[in-house]
């Protein structure tokens, strides 16, 4: 409480200097633990100058610390409360035990680096620092079988907020990749909890490779990858980036609540990479050929074989042809 309450007055009154005596009236606390938190400040990489004037804020680090996120946050619940961590296993695991100890509907948990990144298919997914791993925890009220629509609603929100906040064309490859060009950005994973009849909460985990060194990543991920600052030769920043996610995210579950799901389904086919190319979709232990004509209300996509029957594909890994 006393950092946030640092950290409004320094973003306040920024580009001048804040006398000691200022803090202390304003947070009630002794000089002491006022410089203590100064020092904090500084151990979580802000650049704070002091003088004989006082202190003033040079700089915010680019880290996905919550107070950077909520500054200017206008949800009504969506990530209202972010649990933050430098290093973490993976931001999933961190989110299913804080959903089973009863965290509410747009629980953020973010960190910096996931030491066990976890992908689909029971894959690792590598975390290094400058990515956003963050999982968000959703309680709607739906039947099991509409579970995974939620991860394409996510895959829309993501797709939106890279378009309008960076303004760079991505693409939705069926399921959940989003893709720059034919390079993949951001993968999704959704975990569902529910019983026979409802679902008793979901972890959507989303990991954007934002200001990631592609060279840094392993040898055989650098050609299917690419990452934002990579893109745009210049770093992102982060707690912006996700702030506008939580805002698009809010809204669009709305919708989603709402019955509006076919129009957000819509969005999805506008946005869809994979739809009108041939496919190759590997499921386990099969592969399946074909040209990807469509996806049906439940995320099914459709493809079209060679001799012109119609195959559902509920899920699997897909392969863009000839592209
Ligand atoms: C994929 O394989 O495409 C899905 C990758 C999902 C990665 C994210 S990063 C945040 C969250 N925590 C995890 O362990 N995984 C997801």
């Amino acid at each position: 409480m006393t950092k946030r309450k640092i950290l409004k007055t320094l973003y306040e009154k920024k580009d001048e200097y804040v006398p000691l005596e200022q803090f202390v009236n304003e947070t009630g606390k002794s000089p002491e633990i006022i410089e203590n938190e100064f020092l904090n400040l500084e151990e979580e990489g802000y650049i704070i100058n002091h003088s004989k004037l006082g202190y003033r804020l040079i700089k915010t680090p680019n880290l996905l610390l919550p107070y950077e996120i909520k500054r200017g946050l206008k949800t009504n619940f969506m990530g209202h409360d972010i649990h933050y961590f430098n290093e973490v296993d993976s931001t999933n695991e961190v989110a299913k035990y804080l959903a089973e100890e009863g965290a509410e509907d747009g629980t953020v948990v973010v960190a910096e680096i996931q030491n066990k990144g976890k992908g689909r298919r029971g894959k690792t997914w590598i975390s290094p620092p400058g990515g956003i791993w963050m999982s968000v925890i959703l309680r709607p009220e739906i039947p099991p079988h509409r579970a995974s629509q939620l991860t394409l609603v996510t895959g829309v929100v993501v797709a939106k907020t890279i378009k309008e906040e960076l303004n760079i064309d991505v693409g939705i490859k069926w399921p959940n990749d989003i893709l720059i060009g034919k390079k993949k950005v951001c993968g999704i994973l959704t975990e569902v909890n529910a019983t026979l009849d409802k679902v008793n909460y979901l972890v959507v985990g989303i990991g954007i490779d934002m200001n990631v060194d592609v060279p840094m990543l392993p040898s055989d991920l650098q050609k299917g990858a690419t990452s934002l600052k990579n893109e745009l030769n210049t770093e992102i920043n982060g707690a912006l980036l996700v702030q506008r996610f939580l805002q698009n995210f809010e809204n669009i579950y709305n919708d989603f609540k709402d019955g509006k799901f076919p129009e957000i389904l819509d969005e999805w086919r506008a946005m869809s990479s994979t739809i009108g190319t041939s496919v190759e979709v590997r499921t386990r232990g099969k592969r399946v050929q074909g040209y990807a004509v469509g996806i049906n209300k439940e995320g099914i996509l459709i493809i079209e074989m060679e001799d012109g029957s119609l195959r559902k594909m509920i899920s699997g890994e897909c392969l863009h042809l000839n592209k």
